[in-house]
């Protein structure tokens, strides 16, 4: 009897001790690639990031793969609410998972691009979830874009088991208050939402006008730079193809497309002092965004669960000094600002010498045709063997 009970204070002992003692300091290992990471659970990225960098991106410089995978990440997200659990498991990749489902909602027109660029690298890599595949491409597709503060990356997405449901997903046709409100509802704040807009920087639109790709909505859509804030900002005068697109207004220069939402955001008074912060700060917006595009890439997810993986990702470009001015584009001047934050001016900026613009189309990825196709047909994993799908625990 009493040596039972000594055996029992024993593993008692033993059991404090454990909890008392912090966790060892996860100490930098050297993966079987030869790559260095400082958590060995983050090895299992690097040939994905191989994988992704020579034959998903392959020569893309912050083109048309970079935005397409970016894009997704944001529909995958904001699947999620603090207040409705029936909104799904945020970033956990139901967008793909339940591609048949939830591509064929109107506010995800389009994805079907990135589930073709995506789907053949998910079916090759069953090594990790399908959510953090697509967290980790964007992320990655980050890095292509001059411009943007280095990202962070947390690794461990549990994949959803059903569907999200039509109208997580804001439109260009919805209200600022409304957007702001299902915003809100997944936990970012008008000041984080505007911060995210920052990444119709390197953006344009395919299906908004049913006869044109690729209409950017700046001068300068593979530089993650101020000038989306800019030329938003200012009186629209011009369509790039035909009028009267649900979700379209009238951009400032030739060739670009402008978003009615993004219009509302940079006059909406829950807004308009956010959005135009960003003009000419070129350090603001990135390090706003970083932060922000972290909080989303882990909406619904465990993150005392997962693991910082953010070294595996590759070093971003900088943007060279001189592009860090923000411009008003040739043609226009200060005259065409629509000022609407009533507390700050707006800054005084040069003007682009030389003739009037045509802003060129973005020029489209081929690999995101495919058969997959915008009402959901074909957009089925396959191949992806959901066995083998990681949980966060497994880490
Ligand atoms: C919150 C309100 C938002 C609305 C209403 C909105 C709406 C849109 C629309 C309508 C397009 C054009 C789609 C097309 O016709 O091809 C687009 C493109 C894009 N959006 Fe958003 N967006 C929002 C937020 C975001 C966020 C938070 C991100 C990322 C963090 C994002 C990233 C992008 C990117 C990268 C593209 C370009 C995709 C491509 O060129 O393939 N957007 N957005």
């Amino acid at each position: 009897m009493f040596s039972k009970s000594l055996v029992v204070l024993a593993a008692l002992a033993t059991v404090l001790n454990a909890a008392a003692t912090p966790a060892p300091a996860a100490r930098p290992v050297t993966c079987a690639g030869g790559q260095k990471t400082t958590n060995e659970a983050c090895c299992v990225l690097f040939p994905v990031l191989e994988d992704i960098q020579e034959n998903l991106f392959g020569n893309d410089t912050c083109g048309d793969a970079s935005h397409t995978a970016l894009r997704v990440s944001f529909h995958d997200a904001i699947g999620f609410s603090m207040t409705n659990k029936s909104f799904g498991t945020g970033a956990d990749g139901s967008i793909f998972l339940f591609g048949e489902t939830e591509l064929s909602y109107p506010a995800n027109l389009g994805i079907a691009d990135a589930f073709n660029l995506e789907a053949p690298f998910i079916n090759a890599h069953p090594e990790i979830s399908v959510a953090d595949f697509i967290q980790f491409t964007a992320a990655v597709s980050l890095t292509k874009c001059p411009g943007v503060a280095q990202p962070t990356f947390m690794f461990g997405r549990v994949d959803a088991k059903s569907p999200a449901p039509i109208g997580t997903v804001p439109q260009p046709t919805d209200q600022i208050p409304i957007i702001l409100a299902r915003m809100a509802d997944a936990g970012l704040s008008a000041e984080e939402t505007v911060a995210l807009i920052a990444s119709h920087s390197i953006a344009g639109a395919d299906d908004i006008d049913p006869d044109l790709m690729g209409l950017p909505f700046d001068s300068t859509p593979s530089t993650f730079d101020t000038q989306f804030f800019v030329e938003t900002q200012l009186a629209g005068t011009v369509f790039p193809g035909s009028a009267g697109n649900a979700g379209e207004v009238m951009a400032p220069i030739k060739g670009e497309l402008r978003l009615l939402s993004d219009q509302g955001f940079a006059r909406d008074s829950a807004t308009a002092c956010f959005f135009q912060a960003n003009v000419n700060n070129q350090q603001l917006m990135a390090n706003n965004f970083k932060a922000a595009f972290a909080k989303m890439q882990s909406l619904g997810q465990n993150t005392a669960k997962m693991v910082d993986c953010s070294d595996v990702l590759p070093s971003v470009i900088p943007l060279p000094g001189a592009q860090a001015q923000a411009f008003f584009p040739s043609g226009t001047d200060q005259e065409d600002v629509e000022q609407a934050c009533p507390t700050t001016a707006f800054p005084s900026l040069p003007v682009l010498p030389g003739p009037l613009e045509t802003i060129s189309n973005i020029v489209q990825d081929p690999a995101t045709d495919g058969n997959c196709d915008d009402d959901g047909s074909g957009c089925v994993l396959s191949e992806f063997p959901k066995a083998a799908k990681r949980s966060a625990s497994e880490l």
